[in-house]
């Protein structure tokens, strides 16, 4: 039998799965994000041979040289909290839970793009705030998609996913950008690659990023690049909040450089940049964009899978490092 710690409560169904393995599983109790030190000292409580871990938890050197652990299970498509580096040089183990949430988020950055055009959230506001007084020909005019162009950052499954709705669902032209050309995208949805990333900016009329958080994607959206942006443009983000410089983005908005965006991330969460709450043109969620019912309880039997694999010898399926 092995011993397990969860970082924080998450969806029965992972927990069960490791029970049920004939693991004992010990859950933080704390409602809310272990400080590091909370997180060292729950490590250093007793030994455990597997750590599933939260996007919200900063794994580094120090944490895990708290634990004799050799695997940390993200419970997260993204592992940019977690250094790499760090867990190569200490033969750690670092398993994410792709493709489950793959359809949930690409459903999600969808929904978002739509409630900008459209203005949804912004009319909610309006008519709870019992400012409708009735029809008018101009009141929230919003903007149509079809026809118009759906430029993707970051060519992976989720980008895809959103590519393929716009395109079969509401008849947008696709353009998109990644380090390399992706059949899929040019073959099934007679998407466009712009190897320039400066030729997507000036040429959609919705931008959806959806690459990974890396040293070469911090602030990839940045002044200079929404400047690029048509006026009517819309940003959608539901990858990770320093793609974007949320300063720069706030500039942008105010003096109406784009139309509006959407995001479901935040360069600090969950702090938002100065202003940008005040703004009537953004939607702004809590990064919720993979948080259905059953993708949340799917990821987390995925990252339990991941540890049983690992502790019975085998090589887990989703291994990053
Ligand atoms: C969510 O942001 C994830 O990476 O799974
Ligand atoms: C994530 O699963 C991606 O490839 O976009």
């Amino acid at each position: 039998m092995s011993h397990i710690y969860v970082t924080r409560k998450i969806p029965e169904k992972g927990i069960a799965l490791l029970t049920e393995a004939g693991h004992e599983v010990t859950v933080s109790e704390k409602d809310g994000v272990l400080t590091k030190e909370e997180l060292i000292t729950a490590l250093q409580g007793r030994p455990y041979d597997a750590i599933l871990c939260l996007l919200t938890d900063k794994i580094d050197g120090d944490v895990m040289d708290a634990t004799d652990a050799k695997i940390f299970a993200n419970y997260a498509v993204g592992y940019d909290n977690i250094d790499l580096n760090a867990a190569k040089e200490r033969g750690v183990t670092v398993t994410n839970t792709p493709g489950v949430l793959t359809e949930t988020v690409a459903e999600y950055a969808f929904s978002l793009m739509l409630a900008v055009a459209k203005r949804i959230p912004e009319a909610d506001r309006f008519t709870r705030a019992g400012k409708y007084e009735g029809w008018a020909p101009e009141l929230l005019l919003g903007s149509d998609l079809k026809g118009k162009t759906l430029g993707i950052l970051g060519a992976g499954r989720i980008g895809f996913g959103v590519a393929e709705k716009a395109y079969r669902g509401l008849g947008m032209r696709i353009i998109y950008n990644d380090i390399k050309q992706n059949e899929f995208f040019d073959k099934d949805l007679n998407a466009t690659y712009k190897e320039d990333i400066d030729e997507l900016f000036a040429g959609a009329d919705v931008i959806s990023v959806h690459v990974p958080l890396l040293p070469a994607t911090t602030h990839l959206v940045n002044g200079v690049r929404l400047a690029m942006m048509k006026k009517t443009a819309y940003l959608i983000n539901t990858s990770r909040g320093p793609v974007v410089d949320e300063k720069a983005l706030v500039e942008a908005l105010k003096t109406n450089q784009i139309a509006g965006v959407g995001l479901d991330v935040y360069e600090d969460e969950p702090v938002l940049a100065e202003g940008l709450q005040d703004l009537e043109n953004v939607t702004l969620t809590p990064h919720i964009a993979s948080a259905s019912v059953e993708t949340r309880g799917k990821m987390s039997e995925i990252a339990a899978q991941n540890i049983i694999a690992f502790l019975t010898g085998d090589t887990p399926e989703n291994v990053v490092s």
